[in-house]
């Protein structure tokens, strides 16, 4: 079914200028654009983001790294989007991560590892819905 995911790209790519890059590859990859915006994250949006995270040991150095210059937070469609995008993007690790992936191609390491991406549906609705209204999202 064609269905929606939450994607991240992170600081180290915005700073890198690869927006365009990953963007690139998550077309390739067979996904839509459906909503995108470029923002600064606060550390209150960070943390509330990451909550899942927060006994874990790099949760303060993720929340920082993530506030440490500009997202671009996008909806992206298409069939089975969650699987398709973590698919294009590979291990969080990217020394783990496929040839041809996103990670390999792009992130720097375990914590700059330039995208973030919902890891089910359900996560995926609740992603949406913390950074954008439904008008904002146009299929
Ligand atoms: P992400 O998919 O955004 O979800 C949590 C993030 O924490 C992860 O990608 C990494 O950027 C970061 N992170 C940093 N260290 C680790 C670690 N040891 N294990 C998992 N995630 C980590």
């Amino acid at each position: 079914a064609v269905t929606r995911t939450f994607s991240i790209i992170k600081p180290d790519a915005t700073r890198r200028n690869l927006t365009g890059g990953v963007t690139k590859m998550l077309e390739e990859a067979g996904l839509r654009v459906v909503a995108s915006k470029r923002i600064q994250m606060t550390k209150e949006q960070a943390e509330g983001f990451y909550a899942v995270h927060k006994e874990r040991p790099f949760f303060s150095d993720l929340v920082s790294f993530m506030i440490s210059g500009p997202v671009v937070v996008q909806v992206l469609e298409g069939e089975d989007a969650v699987k398709r995008n973590r698919d294009v993007m590979g291990a969080t690790n990217p020394a783990d991560a496929a040839e041809g992936t996103i990670r390999k191609t792009y992130a720097e390491s375990i914590e700059a590892n330039s995208v973030h991406g919902s890891d089910s549906d359900e996560n995926a609705a609740i992603e949406i819905a913390y950074f954008f209204k439904p008008e904002e999202i146009v299929g």
